[in-house]
This record gives structure tokens, sequence and C-alpha cells, in this order.
């Protein structure tokens, strides 16, 4: 681990295996303050390397008396660097400090009305009477005299500390989490006035230092591979380490026959045309639907998909000279549902076929330089690259295409049914100025079909459901409330309009339970 180039101030995360890691890394990000994640283990002098300006210990699903629990070392808390220990955190720091931290009867998940004690230093500006978000089964007992209580709720007496001879501030509850609405002022309390932070991190600072680690590390006669989807991720990409390499970066795009409409067309006239990219497109499409035939396990399908790609990527790679590195535009919301967390305790809901697996059977070296950032933290980097509106606000797209949109058997004649329903919703979804509100809008072809009435006849023909949801971060999501009158007009046109579909319905699901795409 070595400092980030160009970054003066750092705080460094150590990660318990909470949920929440990366959402503390990006509030910091977003208070001006680079952000890096370290394991639990690391030690003074590893840290030291990195000179960081305060330490976050986070939350996690462990109790600290337990013997597997995951430690820090003692010698962290005597680095005089100033110390915010979250829930698992602060119970980790203060049992090193002598303080007993037990299970309690009186658990608390969810919303908790906290007093505060210290209206002063870590909790300045939050109201007296605050409201945060809990979730714990184990607290602190009482304190030595070495310790100050700073805040309380009826359950949990001591809900936030300070320790009186050393830089350390602990509090039980989430402030990371948007359910803590006075959050933010508790990490801007410990990055300014604790740590001494002065916010000068910018998104520019971050391109800057990718650009100085790409040219950094590839060799001036090695070139760099890019797979570029025509989303907004790999496109940022492609533009950060066009910038880094210019002509030795090559991007490598896969038409899987599983593009929206026009798709092909639109990434070929922006990197080839606009940008002047060096792209090589593989047209692939009977290759992947062959491959497909059969098929209507959502897994089997990724998984098919995921192979199928990595044949046509390899053959295309094989005939670029000297490429040493792939490049992915792989984001952290890919990586935790991935189950590919730091501390790999995170479910796998989906198999994303761009994450893990792919360099090592491709022989290539990872650079994953957005694998720390959310999607609107990626659509800042493209603004300030220069990208067009058009790319940089794109709806997000998967990896595995309409494969994942159209349920049960894939074939050329039910993608052409959901690409022409696609195209008309997206119409209507811009006409009526829902394309920025919405983000993320898409069409999915059922695996049923359903009896109507057209003219005079009966007909038995697909369905298509309407997804929109609202998100910033993708992980949580909620259907958007699209007005009935443009629903109203979005399904009689598909009806009227595309051959085969007698019937449309609306996704009410939020994410969780549901996720976003249907498979
Ligand atoms: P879910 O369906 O998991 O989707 O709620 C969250 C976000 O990820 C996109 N998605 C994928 N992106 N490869 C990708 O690059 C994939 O395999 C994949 N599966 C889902 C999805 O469109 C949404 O934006």
């Amino acid at each position: 681990m070595s400092a980030p180039a160009g970054q003066s101030e750092t705080i460094v995360i150590l990660d318990f295996g909470s949920q929440y890691a990366q959402l503390i890394a990006r509030r910091v990000r977003d208070s001006g303050v680079y952000s890096v994640l370290a394991h639990p283990d690391v030690t003074a002098g590893e840290l030291r390397r990195l000179n960081p300006k305060g330490l976050i210990f986070t939350g996690g699903p462990a109790s600290v008396y337990e013997q597997d629990a995951p430690k820090c070392r003692d010698e962290l808390l005597d680095m005089g660097i100033p110390i915010l220990g979250i829930c698992y955190g602060m119970q980790i720091a203060c049992r090193i400090l002598g303080v007993d931290v037990r299970s309690t009867t009186s658990r608390e998940f969810g919303r908790a009305s906290m007093k505060i004690l210290q209206p002063n230093g870590l909790l300045k500006n939050v109201p007296k009477d605050t409201t945060v978000w809990m979730s714990h089964g184990d607290q602190i007992q009482a304190l030595n005299d070495d310790f100050e209580p700073l805040a309380a709720t009826p359950t949990c007496p001591i809900a936030a500390v300070r320790h009186k001879k050393r830089p350390f501030y602990g509090v039980q509850f989430h402030p990371e989490v948007t359910h803590t609405p006075h959050g933010n002022e508790v990490f801007d309390n410990f990055l300014y006035e604790i740590c001494g932070c002065s916010g000068l991190w910018k998104m520019g600072s971050f391109i800057e230092s990718v650009v100085q680690d790409v040219q950094d590390k590839v060799g001036d006669e090695e070139r760099v591979i890019c797979g570029l989807s025509g989303g907004v991720d790999s496109s940022v990409l492609a533009a950060m380490l066009h910038k880094a390499l210019g002509e030795r970066l090559t991007c490598i795009f896969v038409d899987n026959g599983l593009l929206r409409m026009n798709e092909v067309g639109l990434v070929e006239q922006t990197f080839r045309g606009h940008f002047k990219i060096g792209l090589v497109t593989v047209h692939a499409e009977k290759d992947f639907l062959d491959a497909l035939r059969g098929i209507t396990d959502p897994q089997d399908k990724r998984r098919v998909i995921g192979h199928t790609f990595i044949e046509k990527f390899k053959e295309a790679a094989a005939g670029i000279p000297n490429a040493h590195y792939l490049a992915q535009g792989t984001l952290y919301p890919d990586v935790i549902e991935s189950g590919h967390s730091l501390a790999g305790q995170a479910a796998n809901i989906k198999l994303h076929h761009n994450v893990g697996g792919l360099p090592a059977e491709l022989g290539f070296e990872l650079i994953e330089p957005l694998r720390d950032l959310f999607k609107d933290e990626v659509r800042r980097a493209g603004e300030l690259l220069g990208l067009p509106e058009k790319i940089v606000w794109r709806h997000p797209f998967p990896g595995p295409g309409l494969a994942v949109r159209c349920l049960g058997e894939v074939t050329r004649a039910r993608l052409d049914i959901l690409r022409q329903a696609d195209v008309i919703l997206m119409d209507e979804i811009a006409a009526n100025n829902l394309y920025r509100k919405t983000a993320q809008t898409f069409a999915v072809l059922l695996p049923i079909r359903s009896v109507g009435v057209m003219g005079d006849g009966r007909t038995y023909e697909n369905v298509v459901a309407i997804r929109s949801v609202d998100s910033s971060d993708f992980m949580t999501a909620d259907w958007s409330r699209i007005p009935y009158d443009v629903l109203a007009k979005i399904s009689n046109r598909i009806i009227n309009e595309v051959r085969g579909v007698n019937r449309i319905v609306y996704d009410i699901s939020s994410k969780p339970p549901a996720t976003i795409e249907w498979e």
C-alpha cells in the first residue's frame, strides 16, 4: 500500500466487514477529503506510509468478544492520529482502551431518539434532540475515567464517547446512512475540527491521480486494452485511459447481439468518430445466440454469456501486440453485489461477468480505477473529462444485456420484440422529460402469453413489463412514480406498434427486496 499520487490529505478507513464501508468512504470524499479502505490488520508502519490525517473504524457483523472477531493492532491507538470508531469500530477501540463491551438485552435496530450531552467537538451543530440509525446487539456497559460520554439514547446510555487523553472518538450509531439526518455534521466535525483537514479534494484530483498511476504502471512500449460496452462506466474509463495513454489504448467492443436498437452505431460513432480512440468491434451475435439456445435459468444465462464473452474477447485481444493490461469499468456496487467485498461477507446476489475471473483467464494484469466509486461519482468524473451528456447521463445497461430482460429463452425474434418495445418506451420517457428524472428505465419481455382481444378477434400474445426506478447508487432503489398519462401512452403505443404484444404491466417493486433487473 502506498500513498495515492497527488493526495495531500487522506483518511484511512479500516473495514471490519461493514456493509457500509464504501458509504463511509463516499461520505468522506463528498466532504472534500480523499479516503481509502484498508484491512483491519494494517500495521502502524503501513499506515504511516499513507500519512493519514485520520482513521475511521467501520462497523461489522461480529462481536468484539468472539474468538475470531476481526481486530486491529493496539499500536494504532498510540499513533496520535485522530480515530473515529463507528459501532463495532467504537467497541473494538474502547475494549483495547480498557472498557467492557457486552451483549445487551435491549438491542437497537432502526431509528432511535438521541440526546446530545456535549454539543461541541464531534457533535457540534447536531440538534440537542436528534434521530440516529442504530444497528447493534452489543454495547458499552460502563466507561472508565479516561472517557467522557457525549450522547445517549433511552436504551443505549453511551451512544457517543470521547477519550480525554487520546484523539479517539466513538459513535454507537451509524452517521453514514441517510436515516441519520445529521450524520454529515458528525463527519464534517471529525474531518475539519478534529483531523484539521481542509476539504480541498475534488473529483479532478482523483482523475489526475488515476492518470498518473496508469502512466507510472504502463511501460512506454506497452498497450492497454479496455473492454467497452457503451455504458457510462466503461466510457468514463476509456476517456480517462485515453488521457493517460493516448494511442496506446485499444478498446474492444463485443457486439453480442444482446444490445439495444442502434447501439453498435452509437458506440462506434462516439469513440471512433468523436474521441478518435482505437476501437475494435467484434461481431459475435451468432456465437452468443447459439450458445444461449434452450437456456432459461438466469445464472446459466449469465455464465454462458460470460464464457462466450471471454472467448470472443480473447480472440480479439490476441491480435493486439504488446498488450499486458486489461482495464475494466468495475464499480463498487458490482464488487459488493458479487460477494467480492474486502471482508468477503456480502452475499452473491448475481454473477456480474465483469467482476473477478476475467483477468486470470485472459492472462492480463487488471486495471480497475473505478472500483471504489459509485455511479454518480463516475458521472461527475465523466463530466469533468468532457464526455457528451448523452453518454454521461445514459441509464446503466447490464453486461449480459437484453438477455436478462428477455425472460425465458433468448431468441432473435424475442429480442426484436423487446428492442422495439424498449425504443418506444425510451422515446416517451425522453419526450416527457423523464430521462434524467429516473435512474434506469427499460422494458422486460415476460416468458408468458396472455389472452387479449384486438378488432373482433382473440389474441394470445406476449406481455411486456415496464421497469423504471429512482436510485442514486443502484444498491437500493424505489419504483418511479411515472404519471398515469405517460404510462397510458407508452402502453397504447407499444401494443399498437409492436406486433406480438397485447399487454403491458408496470413493475412497482422496490430494491430490496426485488432487484432492479428481473434476472
Ligand atoms: P440489480 O438488478 O442487481 O442491478 O439490482 C443493479 C445495477 O447493476 C446493473 N446490472 C449489471 N451490470 N453486469 C453489469 O455491468 C451485470 O451482470 C449486471 N447485472 C445488473 C443493473 O442494470 C443495475 O443498474
